[in-house]
């Protein structure tokens, strides 16, 4: 499967230097650390959309590992919201190396759900994208 959609509307967000640690032994990057990444980046995406802290990974899609990567590389990772559900958000996912563009991983979808204070699924209220940190709240999460 190619690229066959385009990119323009995912904002790339945080930046990854691929460390030792984060090989496998076929000396390139280990699938798991990509994916430890890019859901710890989709949970704050969803933080910063819903205005919760309390936000759950429900559903990841079919993840495509479409490219390597090496010790040293540059990787970025982006997120755009695809759905806004009534309790859930749905976002779609691309890392790619920063200075080739080449594409390492692709997730469809990955949705995330909203969860009230009795810890169940509880409605968010929003339907639009924000690009703005308008949504967070102004206190830290109970810890
Ligand atoms: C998140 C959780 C509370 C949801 O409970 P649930 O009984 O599935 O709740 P609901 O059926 O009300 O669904 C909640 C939302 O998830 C969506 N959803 C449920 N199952 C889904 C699936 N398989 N795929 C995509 N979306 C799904 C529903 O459509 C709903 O979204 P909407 O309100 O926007 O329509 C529960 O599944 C849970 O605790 N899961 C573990 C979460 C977790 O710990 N994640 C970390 C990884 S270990």
């Amino acid at each position: 499967m190619g690229n066959a959609r385009q990119n323009d509307s995912i904002n790339f967000y945080t930046r990854k230097w691929v460390k030792p640690e984060d090989l496998n032994a076929n000396g390139t990057l280990f699938g798991g650390s990509l994916l430890r990444w890019i859901d710890e980046e989709a949970a704050i995406y969803a933080i910063i959309q819903l205005g919760n802290h309390r936000v759950v990974t429900k559903f990841i899609s079919e993840i495509n590992f479409e490219a390597s990567a090496r010790q040293g590389d540059l990787l970025e990772m982006g997120l755009v919201a695809t759905h806004f559900g009534t309790t859930s958000i749905t976002m779609r996912a691309q890392v790619r190396n920063m200075i080739t563009r080449k594409t390492i991983l692709s997730i469809e979808r990955l949705v995330f759900v909203n969860i009230g204070e009795d810890g169940e699924p509880a409605p968010h209220g929003y339907s639009t994208i924000t690009f703005d940190r308008d949504r967070m709240p102004t206190t830290q999460p109970a810890g």
